[in-house]
């Protein structure tokens, strides 16, 4: 299965389904750099491509100038050139990092993304969104460009850390509340079941075309683009007061939008009770009080307040007040402005 994204001015990014292996076929070994981490390429390694790799470190830790410059050094060393090729093969702190120096390298050379984590495959892969962190803040420098092209190999996913893919199906479940139907029930039988190849790769089609589809139609955030942040206005503050992985913190942060919209009186109880029993069944935390557990923090006045003060510095803020994904149904998300001084109040009172 092949998915195209539309990005601007014309940009196209083709996101086809095969082993890594495979990628071979999809790049041109003598004009092409590999950046990857030492774990994947200790685990993964015998399926790149013939041409120079680069290890960069792992994790968040890859997101720093420190390793752009080694980067673009390395870029250097290896004479990439103008119609050179960066080949990402990793999580989304990789890609994230290697598609920002690939897009400033000589004003931009051509990208390509293999991820292996789910988050990768499902989120960080898609949307032409790259970048770094800076003085502690993620992703504070970055471009908007689409790679030329994603190689999910869900085959990759066998050696990921379990912690690592229930990370990954936080945004997995944000999608399907964004998309409902079919795909919900999909994402609520693989929750309860076995994940073979096949219902994986049918649950990252699924996930990549929905966040393609709503990306498509908005690729600078000014509009629809907004509903993909569903689960991350309160998510974020729990992801910086107990630094536990993304899709955990917007488990839990999804959970609380629900309850926070059925407080509002615009989501049902029965919906708010399936979609925080799919975030459950999925080994995320369904609660403020659970990720803080999660993350071995006492929850008291002084954590919930620590959550409630970073909610200014959410970037969707307006005014007095915050530009949130809720959810109306499965299937239904509006961008509603919720006073900051109402969610501060929810996030203190909150399960
Ligand atoms: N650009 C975007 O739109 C976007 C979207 C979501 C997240 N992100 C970014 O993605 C980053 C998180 O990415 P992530 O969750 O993919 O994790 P990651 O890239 O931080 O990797 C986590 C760990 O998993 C290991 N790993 C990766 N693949 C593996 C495999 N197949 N088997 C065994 N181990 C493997 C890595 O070596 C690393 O130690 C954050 O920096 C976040 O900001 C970006």
């Amino acid at each position: 299965m092949d998915i195209t994204i539309m990005g601007l001015g014309g940009a196209v990014s083709r996101i086809s389904f095969g082993r890594l292996a495979g990628i071979a076929e999809l790049v041109d070994p003598a004009r092409t750099v590999l950046v990857t981490d030492r774990l994947i390429r200790r685990i993964h390694g015998s399926s790149f491509p013939p041409c120079p790799v680069v290890e960069v470190a792992r994790g968040e830790a890859a997101k720093s100038l420190a390793s752009l410059e080694a980067l673009y050094g390395a870029f250097m060393e290896n004479g990439l050139a103008r119609d050179g090729l960066v080949l990402a093969v990793g999580g989304g702190a990789v890609s994230d990092l290697a598609g920002f120096a690939a897009s400033t390298w000589l004003r931009g050379v051509g990208f390509g993304f293999a991820p292996t984590t789910l988050l990768a495959m499902v989120d960080a892969s898609v949307g032409g969104k790259n970048g770094v962190d800076f003085r502690g803040t993620k992703n504070l420098v970055g471009t908007f460009s689409q790679p030329g092209f994603v190689r999910i190999d869900v085959e990759l996913l066998s050696t990921l850390p379990d912690l690592e893919f229930a990370s990954g199906m936080g945004e997995v479940v944000k999608h399907a509340v964004i998309a409902g139907g079919a795909y919900y029930e999909l994402v609520e039988s693989a929750a309860a079941g076995a994940k073979g190849a096949d219902t994986l790769e049918r649950l990252v089609a699924g996930s990549v075309e929905i966040k393609a589809g709503v990306v498509g139609r908005d690729e600078r955030e000014s509009g629809e683009r907004r509903k993909l942040n569903l689960g991350h206005t309160v998510g974020h503050a729990i992801e910086s007061a107990t630094g536990l992985p993304h899709g955990h913190c917007v488990g839990s942060g999804l959970a609380t939008a629900c309850r926070l919209a059925l407080r509002r009186g615009t989501l049902g109880a029965a919906d708010c009770d399936r979609i925080t029993r799919l975030i459950e069944r999925c080994g995320l935390p369904t609660s403020i009080a659970a990720a803080a557990a999660l993350a071995g923090k006492a929850d008291g006045a002084g954590f919930r307040a620590l959550l409630g003060a970073s909610l200014p510095a959410d970037k969707k803020r307006l005014g007095s007040d915050l530009l949130m994904a809720l959810p109306s149904a499965i299937g239904s998300v509006a961008i509603e402005a919720v006073p900051l001084s109402d969610l501060q109040s929810f996030v203190m009172e909150a399960p």
